[in-house]
């Protein structure tokens, strides 16, 4: 509910559990008031501290700049005395960057408009505030867009920055949000990691100054994930105070969190400012991408649920959102490059008597690819590698009675392909500079409406030629070289970001073309995993990392934020690839368990044991995936902290049925039976646990009993299940 008391003037945004308010000083300045757990009042003026000095400058006009100095601006701007971190830069054409945005309307409707062309979350049971600044000497208005969903605790925010004036500005910086918070013991807690070690918990204490994380890769990338929550110190589970914020954009990102001479706490956050410089002309309108506010005053859990909640409902929209997903087989870690159609036909044929249901093919079936160092772009299928052609092969595999799949990286160009020797101009490099490549690729400019269009009707041709269900779509090296021979001069700070927005627009165009597609994002593992990205795709590739163990700590960090039915999770082989670590088949998969679960293996060439666990893996997928894609998931203990164990849990939203994935990293000489608490069950249920009865409560009071396993790296999952709840 949102509603405007206005002899407070008071904006107040309330969820189920948090509200968010703001208020206005002299009738001008927007201020941030409060957010947290939820209030009853809207008389809240108080909170600005106005009455205290310095005064508004409508008091003292005299003392306007140490007002901007400390008052808790919604939306600030710099170079009027506010020195703190800021959200937006307007550079004038007489090279001037100042911007002082005042209060001049709002509305508050039903429902929440999309952004067009950006990801952003949708719903009719959600609510509106739109509030508009005005800066009169620049001509730019700033409207700022609050939206709530029914029955979740998230604030999302965007921005609209309009030029009314009659000359053209540069944006230099528009970022999306803002949150002042005020003196505490606080710590940032975000996701950073590498290639093939993804999302790693990081805490770290906030002192004085500014701190944050970025990435001007031109992805999300590895190294930082587009989230940071301001937890307060030692937040745990179950308690605490957690700010947290997740950006639904896929490309350049900057969150700073600065604490002040007062204490006092700001973070901001929206795409990177290096890089960026938009030409906004008369009349044109630039929209910032949205930021998903999540307030929790009793620890993470309640955080990643909301998240969950929210990007299940509310942000993926494929035909696939709530659908079990088909068992796939991969090829990428069976063959890497070296296969041909009769390779790939023993493995559907072998993987079809395992009761798999899909083959993916991976890289390397188009133009000459032997290696990472040919033929992107050059979307035409090998025919001495697929002997007969692609649509004989997909009819072989549907004959076999396996889905079909197909790997593409559309975004890039190598050097050695028929494409670039005909278009050199199609690939993003400086003027007079030879474009540096990574993975012996170079990046195409999708700024250039014709080579975005060419490589999507490529695509789209491939998909029409043959029976194709599945798309993994690959992103693999960094943007460098952000040169255009495209875009004019004073654009050529638009490419990083209109570079996004066209692979957006491509993505849409391929749910519209294709909607029963089930679509899978990958960057190099998972170097794309964010929000933008789940708005095309229910689920991405979530690390190249297959080894069980490394796969506990990124599944962790990701499913911190993201909804375990995006994860994309595949039982390898052993030794395995990235980190030589051998662990038994049966806790690779029920590692994967957790994830959108499949195979990355040569099927035809693992133990046949191994392979005689293949039909009792997916028969526990296919029992546990409901709960996988619509259940409440509770993180029980970890691995990342304890360095010796993994537990976590997911429960039915009836809380009938439930499932704990225990995985003993570590095994202990003389250790003891461990009894874990669980959550989110009824108190007074009877929970059948194998032959024995427990209550709910007890459950989560004094605990579950784990045994000790003999050996290292060995997994269980235990199954409850709600028997009675008559207490
Ligand atoms: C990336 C992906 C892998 C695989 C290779 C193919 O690394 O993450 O899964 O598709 O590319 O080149």
């Amino acid at each position: 509910m949102i509603l405007f008391d206005e002899k407070n003037s008071i904006f107040k945004i309330d969820t189920v559990n948090t509200s968010y308010v703001m208020g206005l000083a002299d009738e001008m300045y927007l201020g941030h008031v409060y957010y947290g757990d939820k209030l009853q009042s809207t008389d809240l003026t108080y909170l600005l501290g106005l009455e205290v000095n310095p005064f508004t400058p409508e008091q003292k006009p005299g003392e306007k700049v140490s007002f901007m100095d400390c008052f808790p601006m919604e939306y600030p701007t710099k170079g009027l005395g506010d020195f703190r971190e800021s959200c937006l830069s307007v550079k004038r054409m007489n090279g001037q960057e100042q911007t002082e945005l005042v209060y001049k309307s709002h509305v508050i409707y039903k429902g929440k408009q999309t952004l067009e062309g950006l990801p952003s979350t949708w719903g009719e049971d959600s609510e509106t505030l739109e509030i508009m600044l005005a800066d009169e000497i620049t001509g730019i208005q700033v409207t700022l867009l609050y939206s709530v969903f029914d029955g979740i605790d998230a604030v999302i925010k965007s921005v609209r920055v309009k030029n009314t004036a009659a000359e053209p500005v540069f944006l230099t910086k528009v970022l999306s949000g803002s949150l002042d918070i005020r003196p505490g013991s606080y710590e940032t807690l975000s996701l950073h990691g590498s290639w093939a070690r993804e999302r790693h918990m990081s805490r770290t204490p906030i002192g004085y100054g500014s701190m944050g994380i970025e990435t001007c890769r031109g992805i999300s990338g590895h190294q930082e994930n587009p989230f940071l929550a301001v937890v307060s110190e030692g937040t745990t589970q179950n308690t605490g105070e957690v700010y947290a914020m997740n950006f639904v954009y896929s490309s350049n990102f900057m969150v700073k969190v600065q604490k002040n001479q007062f204490d006092h706490i700001r973070a901001v956050m929206g795409i990177h400012p290096e890089n960026f410089s938009w030409k906004l002309s008369a009349g044109e309108v630039f929209t910032a991408p949205e930021v998903v506010m999540v307030y929790s005053g009793s620890g993470l859990g309640r955080m990643t649920q909301t998240y969950h909640d929210l990007y299940r409902n509310h942000l993926i929209r494929s035909a696939w959102k709530d659908k079990m997903r088909p068992v796939l087989i991969n090829n990428w870690e069976a063959t890497y490059f070296n296969f041909d159609t009769n390779k790939l036909l023993d493995i559907a044929r072998s993987a079809k008597a395992h009761g798999i249901e899909m083959l993916v093919m991976d890289d390397g079936w188009f133009g000459h690819r032997e290696s990472d160092n040919s033929s992107l772009g050059d979307w035409f299928v090998n025919e001495s590698k697929i002997q007969g052609g692609l649509k004989y092969l997909a009819d072989e595999i549907h004959n076999i009675g396996l889905k079909f799949g197909i790997w593409f990286e559309p975004e890039m160009i190598s050097p050695d392909s028929e494409l670039y020797r005909l278009h050199p101009e199609w690939a993003l490099r400086c003027e007079g500079r030879e474009p540096g490549q990574a993975r012996n690729q170079l990046v195409l400019d999708l700024t250039r409406p014709e080579t975005a269009e060419y490589i999507y009707n490529s695509i789209a041709a491939i998909l029409k030629s043959a029976a194709i269900e599945y798309v993994k779509w690959d992103m693999n090296r960094p943007l460098s070289d952000i040169g255009s021979s495209y875009l004019p001069a004073d654009q050529q700070g638009e490419i990083m970001h209109r570079q996004m927005l066209a692979v957006y627009g491509m993505q849409e165009r391929l749910l519209k073309d294709f909607p029963e597609l089930l679509l899978e994002n990958c960057s190099g593992g998972g170097a794309r995993f964010d929000p933008g990205m789940l708005y095309y795709s229910p689920q991405f590739w979530c690390s190249d990392d297959t080894d069980a163990v490394e796969r506990l700590i990124i599944q962790e960090g990701t499913q911190l934020i993201y909804p375990l039915s995006t994860i994309g999770a595949h039982v390898s082989d052993c030794p395995n690839h990235t980190t030589g670590r051998v662990t038994p088949f049966s806790t690779r998969g029920d590692v994967a368990l957790s994830g959108t679960f499949g195979y990355e293996l040569d099927i035809t060439k693992i133990s046949q044991s191994d392979r005689d666990e293949i039909p009792g893996q997916i028969d526990k997928f296919k029992k546990f995936n409901p709960l996988v894609l619509s259940g409440d998931y509770f993180r029980i203990a970890s691995y990342q902290e304890n360095h010796d164990y993994d537990c976590y849990q997911i429960v039915s939203k009836d809380k009938k049925k439930s499932f704990v994935t225990y995985v003993q990293v570590h095994a202990k000489p003389n250790a003891k039976k461990k009894y874990l608490r669980l959550q989110g069950l009824v108190p007074d249920g009877l929970y059948q646990i194998g032959e024995d009865i427990y209550l709910g409560d007890t459950l989560m009071k004094a605990g579950i009993p784990v045994p000790v396993i003999f050996g290292d790296y060995r997994s269980m999952i235990i199954e409850l299940n709600l028997v009675d709840s008559r207490f």
